[in-house]
């Protein structure tokens, strides 16, 4: 007999996923989206020849880290928000030779392989995996107390938040990282729809495959009989709100339950499962300023398709 496998429900999941899904907007939160499998095809996204943002901002990284470095303290702890794989890492590192390098992610598993691989890469350099949630403001460890700070939060995934979520995020980072301190970004600039319509429903498919990831992992681990196939992906421009969106639609009227609760959608109903923002020049600016952070310099690619922000934590003053 094969060993039974338990798959442990998290209940902040169950509860998401049961409140959104009988909200009168169904949406369930893009976090959700990390599972193993997610993880996997996320990696496999950034990979993809219409998903331009990775890549852009990897070659921003690499022309500008000389630059980058001159304008960092010396002797920084780097401290990098939802550091995932750390692919990006090795660049900053290499240019920044920071005195301490501290990961925080939530999930304990990939930020202990990452941290891992880059031990290996940096064998000198101080290493201090956190794993926190980082939405709030967390006490870093003792080991980078009184060492200059420069926050790494790159990838654009500030976009995944509303406004009011990613300036509360940003006012966190701020608390986290303490006055003075530096923070290092990535943001995703507006730009033609077909190129953004494009990243996010690719021809090959893997953007659907991660959307769609969703459904199965309520099924397996909130009890769901939800009929993967009903369901298709799709991706819109939402001009007003500045953001592609990604929906899982009903392709035919379906019905289905998760953890005893039953749910019902309509043929074109959609569950709203992600919003990814895109910035113009002054949106993240007045963004960063919303949340107490001025912007230093900024670097973006010959077809202004995404920037890296430097920034730093400015002290509280009187102002009219
Ligand atoms: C993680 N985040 C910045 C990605 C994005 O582009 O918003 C997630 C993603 N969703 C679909 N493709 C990529």
């Amino acid at each position: 007999m094969d060993a039974v496998t338990t798959v442990r429900a998290d209940p902040a999941f169950r509860a998401d996923v049961l409140a959104g899904l009988a909200a009168p907007i169904p949406a369930v939160p893009a976090r959700w989206f990390y599972d193993h499998r997610g993880s996997k095809l996320f990696e496999a996204i950034t990979r993809l020849p219409e998903y331009y943002p990775t890549r852009t901002e990897t070659a921003l990284l690499e022309r500008h880290s000389g630059e980058i470095a001159a304008l960092s303290a010396r002797n920084a702890a780097i401290i990098e928000f939802g550091s995932g794989s750390s692919a990006k890492t090795p660049i900053l590192l290499r240019a920044v030779a920071p005195a301490a390098y501290v990961p925080i992610d939530i999930s304990g598993d990939f930020l202990r392989e990452s941290a891992a691989a880059l031990q290996a890469e940096f064998p000198a350099l101080p290493i201090h995996p956190v794993e926190a949630d980082f939405t709030g403001s967390l006490a870093l460890p003792e080991a980078i107390a009184g060492l200059p700070r420069l926050g790494f939060f790159p990838g654009s995934t500030i976009g995944n938040l509303v406004a009011r979520t990613a300036v509360d995020l940003l006012r966190a980072m701020k608390e986290t990282l303490g006055e003075g301190s530096r923070l290092l970004i990535g943001m995703d600039r507006i730009k033609s729809v077909e190129v953004l319509l494009a990243a996010y429903d690719d021809a090959a498919g893997v953007t659907a495959a991660f959307n769609l990831n969703l459904l199965h992992r309520i099924n397996t681990e909130l009890d769901g009989d939800i009929p993967v196939e009903a369901f298709r992906h799709r991706a819109i421009w939402n001009d007003e709100m500045s953001r592609i969106e990604m929906h899982l639609e009903a392709v035919r009227d379906v019905a289905f339950t998760v953890s005893g609760q039953r749910f019902s959608f309509g043929a074109g109903e959609t569950i709203h499962t992600e919003n990814s923002h895109k910035y113009g020049h002054r949106d993240s600016r007045l963004m960063l300023r919303a949340a107490g952070w001025g912007v230093i310099e900024e670097w973006t690619d010959e077809k202004q398709w995404f920037s890296i922000i430097l920034a730093e934590a400015e002290p509280p003053r009187f102002a009219p």
